[in-house]
């Protein structure tokens, strides 16, 4: 048997009739899919723009809630844009929570203990939450508030958009109080320096947590 060689597949000028019937439907063929094609591509980015981004289901009973950011470098927002703020974060990017459910239940971010978050039968924070919200899962803290000292490393803390601020505030006087301390016995003489030392500070568990 002789191996086959290029020549051997080339096709003969007997076929030649065949082969430019052939390219000639190919070319066809080709026009007609570009065509079909570009009409299809005008739809399809039209709709990857909305498919590419689900709007959150969040926004089925809130949407008229304010951008949280309204400004960025280049534009500036008076309300949601699809859903989304000014540095294109999505409600639950900040809260948590089902951004694909649609019902109240589902959405939210369920608390471990429903009852105690309930008034007349209404969903109500309760005056001085802290102790319950202490006992609350974290993923909670976050939803009611992303801006929580629990979890702002999660959510603020994040992207570097605010990383030291998240670090300094939870260090600052206003979540250890220690000014208070300090001026009360410095100037009634219970504590002979001016540098306060004493103060509150607790970790995202609830435990005491010394600062240095
Ligand atoms: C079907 C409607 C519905 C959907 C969907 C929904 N919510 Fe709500 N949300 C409410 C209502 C009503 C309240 C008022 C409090 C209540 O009744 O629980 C509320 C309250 C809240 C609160 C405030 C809690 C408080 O009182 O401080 C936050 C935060 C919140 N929703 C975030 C979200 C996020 C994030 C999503 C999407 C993951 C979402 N919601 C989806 C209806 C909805
Ligand atoms: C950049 C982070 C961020 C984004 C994005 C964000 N939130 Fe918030 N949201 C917060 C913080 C922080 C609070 C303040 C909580 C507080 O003061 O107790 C808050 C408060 C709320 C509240 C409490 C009621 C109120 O109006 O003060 C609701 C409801 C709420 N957000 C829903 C939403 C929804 C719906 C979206 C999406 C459209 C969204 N949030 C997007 C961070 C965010």
């Amino acid at each position: 048997m002789t191996p086959q060689r290029h020549e051997d597949t080339k096709i003969g000028r007997g076929k030649s009739q065949p082969l430019c019937l052939y390219i000639l439907s190919l070319c066809l063929c080709g026009f007609v899919v570009s065509i079909v094609l570009r009409a299809g591509g005008l739809k399809t980015s039209a709709s990857t723009s909305a498919s590419a981004a689900p709007l959150e289901g969040c926004l089925k009973c809130h949407d008229k809630i304010e951008p949280m950011h309204q400004f960025s470098p280049t534009a500036t927002l008076d309300k949601l844009d699809n859903g989304k703020d000014a540095l294109g974060l999505t409600c639950t990017a900040c809260h948590g929570g089902n951004p694909a459910a649609t019902t109240k239940e589902d959405a939210h971010v369920r608390p471990r203990f429903p009852r105690e978050w309930m008034r007349d039968g209404k969903f109500r924070i309760p005056e001085r939450s802290g102790p319950l919200l202490a006992r609350e899962s974290l993923e909670f803290v976050r939803f009611l508030n992303p801006g929580d000292l629990r979890v702002a490393a999660q959510t603020c803390g994040t992207s570097e958009c605010h990383t030291s601020e998240t670090g300094a505030v939870a260090r600052s006087m206003m979540a250890h109080g220690a000014m208070l301390w300090g001026a009360a016995l410095y100037n009634n003489g219970g504590f002979p320096l001016k540098d306060t030392a004493f103060g509150e500070s607790y970790g995202a568990t609830g435990a005491p947590q010394s600062l240095v």
